[in-house]
């Protein structure tokens, strides 16, 4: 049987370099290997493209120098171009690279112009869902209950600001939490308890994006579901809860004390599970998702559900709440691989349309 070559890229800028290099050595033990061979991509964080060399070496020997950023494996510099897809004869694409430049729609509008089929959702799906404040107007139509918010930017914070702030303290009640836009990783994220904390927050937050989000603060529970599937017939796999270990879920939190837990099926009642995981299909759907995404909710003491963000590259390690709650609702590891790649191949050839309107009669 030829088997189907992905090309598998990870890595990137953003500051989930490290935890893409744990997803993409997932992905790469999941490989069906009696269907599919790969090419391995690397994006330094400087953003440079390397090739790797593997051969000579086993799965496991090549997913642990993987993991190493420093590792001895022989790469070669490359540059983004379409000879790349015919050089190293890809069939298909599986970015995983998770935040900036890699879950914002940048790397998947290369791979529209490569016109290969790629994993995961497309160009402007993956642009609006990482972007908190188009994420909450289109959803806020669709009827997707959300934190109340105020939208900041940059531009007015060259200006007095008093006026803003004292329309946001109308609208939210402390604490505030502040966000740049396009982010991930709470980096840059603040939990403003007073009216200093608050402007001193909008700056910092500045410094990663033109746009700022102010939010009001949701207490209750932190619960995530992930989805699978295409524009059509996707589906929820369960609900899994976040326990950070610090006031909230911050970077440190994330990444650093490993003493948050990951709860998975979380314990919530059956009606509760229901309405999360159809909430969550309802909102892929509606930011034209594809293939996969983990959709993140508060489940409020107040007893309501508020859709907090979609995440279009979510985590993917073996211990990532994605890969584990496709566990729980009885899949394989390598099913999972398959069926993205299955789902990015199905979407290229099911979706032609017309470029020359000459042609249409
Ligand atoms: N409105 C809110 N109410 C309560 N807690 C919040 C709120 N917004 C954010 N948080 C806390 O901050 C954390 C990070 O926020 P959020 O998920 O919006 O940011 P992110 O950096 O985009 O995350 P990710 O890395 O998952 O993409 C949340 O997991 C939660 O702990
Ligand atoms: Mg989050």
């Amino acid at each position: 049987m030829v088997k189907t070559n992905v090309g598998v890229i990870f890595g990137g800028v953003s500051t989930e370099h490290e935890v893409s290099r744990s997803s993409a050595v997932h992905v790469l033990k999941s490989l069906d290997k009696n269907r599919f061979s790969f090419t391995l991509f690397e994006i330094s964080k400087a953003g440079e493209l390397y090739v790797y060399d593997y051969s000579g070496h086993d799965i496991e020997s090549i997913c642990s120098k993987l993991q190493d950023i420093n590792n001895d494996l022989p790469k070669k510099k490359e540059v983004f171009s379409t000879e790349l897809v015919s050089k190293y004869s890809l069939d298909v694409i599986f970015p995983v690279i998770h935040g900036t430049g890699g879950e914002d729609g940048v790397l998947q509008g290369l791979l529209e112009l490569f016109d290969i089929p790629y994993v995961g959702t497309g160009v402007a799906g993956s642009a609006v869902a990482f972007d908190k404040v188009f994420t909450k107007e289109i959803l806020t139509v669709r009827g997707i209950r959300q934190a109340a918010y105020v939208v900041l930017t940059s531009d007015e914070l060259r200006y007095d600001i008093t006026e803003k702030i004292r329309n946001a303290e109308n609208r939210l009640e402390y604490p505030i939490f502040v966000k740049p836009a396009n982010g991930g990783s709470s980096v840059g994220i603040f939990k403003a308890k007073n009216r200093d904390e608050l402007i001193k927050s909008v700056f910092k937050a500045a410094k990663y994006d033109r746009k700022i989000i102010l939010e009001e603060s949701i207490k209750g529970r932190e619960l995530e579901c992930a989805v699978i599937g295409g524009y059509t017939g996707a589906r929820a796999l369960g609900v899994g809860e976040i326990i950070p270990c610090n006031e909230f879920y911050d970077y440190a939190a994330k990444y650093i004390d490993e003493k948050s837990k990951v709860v998975v099926p979380a314990q919530i009642p059956p009606e509760t599970s229901s309405k999360i995981m159809s909430e969550a299909v309802l909102a892929f759907e509606a930011l034209d998702s594809h293939g996969l995404a983990r959709i993140d909710f508060f489940l409020g003491e107040d007893g309501e559900i508020y859709l907090n963000e979609i995440n279009t590259m979510p985590g993917f390690t073996q211990i990532s709440m994605y890969p584990k709650l496709w566990r729980h609702a009885g899949g394989s590891d390598i099913d999972l691989m398959s069926e993205l790649i299955d789902l990015a191949i199905e979407r290229k050839s099911s979706y032609k349309f017309l470029k020359d309107y000459t042609k249409n009669d």
